[in-house]
């Protein structure tokens, strides 16, 4: 009696299995939307592999390669930097609480050297690197840029947080640098960048891109940040370089640049604005035996 039953609730059985398999794939895909998605989104990596170890060997190559800083322990500079975060809010890290750790690796940087870029990182490393003054006994760096500081120097290209109660760096996730405003990344970037503003004298340079609509971005470090902390007593001129600008356009007359010259002009700081090429740039800095490019 019971078997014809059986023998077709088995006939049903490859629609209920479909189904169910249906059912099994869409939950899956559901849960893997929800799972991934929100991470992309957020935290990226944790705090760079061996972040301690990186700072005290590039802290020491730097002395090494500087000798007009004179002595610096660069295990109690890392020690500092590592202070300013460890245990706290990685997304309520502000300036100040780099302060310990700045006053201990300032430095001064010859003037007419200082180069700002924003949107320009490399072709702005690349001369900072590459154009050199050979002309003299001591040959030196034509331009400085933040990242050819002691503090730019040991963090370029790190990534750092803590979080509330632990004793260490947080290795295993980091907020973003647009996921909150007051980042423990973002904070030290600002607070390094007004620091290099602040120091800055003489004749300087800014690279922007002249390739892109707002070169002067409000978001950017040198908008917000270094354009506003330069100081008229220590500044002859600001030299803005626009690089890649299209060539049926003066970007120097753009509304974006027009706003960097508003800002400048607001602290009484004279500039001039020079619209150059990248190519022609490495070129003349490639054979460059002073500082005479730009
Ligand atoms: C951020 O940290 C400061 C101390 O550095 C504290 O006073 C403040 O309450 C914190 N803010 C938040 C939102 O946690
Ligand atoms: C910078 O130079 C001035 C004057 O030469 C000197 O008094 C000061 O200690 C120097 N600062 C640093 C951080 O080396
Ligand atoms: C300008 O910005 C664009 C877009 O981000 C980038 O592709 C280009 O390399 C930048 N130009 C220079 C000279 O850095
Ligand atoms: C800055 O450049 C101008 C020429 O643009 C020059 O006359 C002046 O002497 C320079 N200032 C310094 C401090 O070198």
């Amino acid at each position: 009696m019971s078997s014809p039953r059986r023998a077709s609730s088995r006939r049903r059985n490859p629609i209920i299995v479909l189904a169910c398999c249906l059912l099994v794939i869409l939950v899956f895909v559901v849960a893997l939307i929800l799972v991934f998605i929100p991470r992309q989104r957020t935290s990226a990596e944790g705090t760079s592999k061996n972040l301690a170890d990186i700072i005290v060997r590039r802290c020491r190559v730097y002395v090494q390669e500087h000798e007009s800083l004179g002595s610096r322990d660069c295990e109690e500079i890392k020690n500092r930097f590592l202070n300013s975060v460890i245990g706290k809010d990685p997304c309520n890290i502000t300036m100040n609480d780099y302060d310990f750790f700045m006053e201990a690796a300032r430095q001064n940087i010859s003037c007419n050297k200082f180069l700002f870029w924003s949107k320009t990182k490399e072709i702005a490393h690349f001369v900072s690197s590459v154009y050199m003054n050979i002309n003299v006994i001591n040959p030196s760096k034509c331009v400085m840029t933040l990242e050819d500081s002691l503090v730019g120097y040991m963090m370029d290209g790190l990534k750092w947080c803590s979080r509330v109660g632990m004793k260490e760096m947080d290795y295993s996730s980091c907020p973003g640098w647009n996921d909150c405003e007051l980042n423990s990344v973002k904070s030290f970037w600002k607070r390094a960048s007004l620091y290099f503003a602040s120091i800055a004298c003489g004749n300087v340079s800014v690279m922007l891109n002249g390739s892109i609509s707002d070169p002067f971005s409000d978001s950017s470090l040198f908008a917000n940040t270094e354009s506003r902390k330069l100081n008229s007593k220590n500044i002859d001129e600001v030299n803005i370089l626009l690089v890649d600008s299209p060539p049926d356009r003066n970007m120097c007359e753009s509304s974006s640049i027009r706003e960097l010259r508003s800002v400048l002009s607001g602290s009484n700081i004279r500039y001039k604005c020079t619209a150059l090429k990248s190519t022609e740039v490495k070129q003349c800095i490639s054979s460059a035996q002073s500082c005479n490019c730009f």
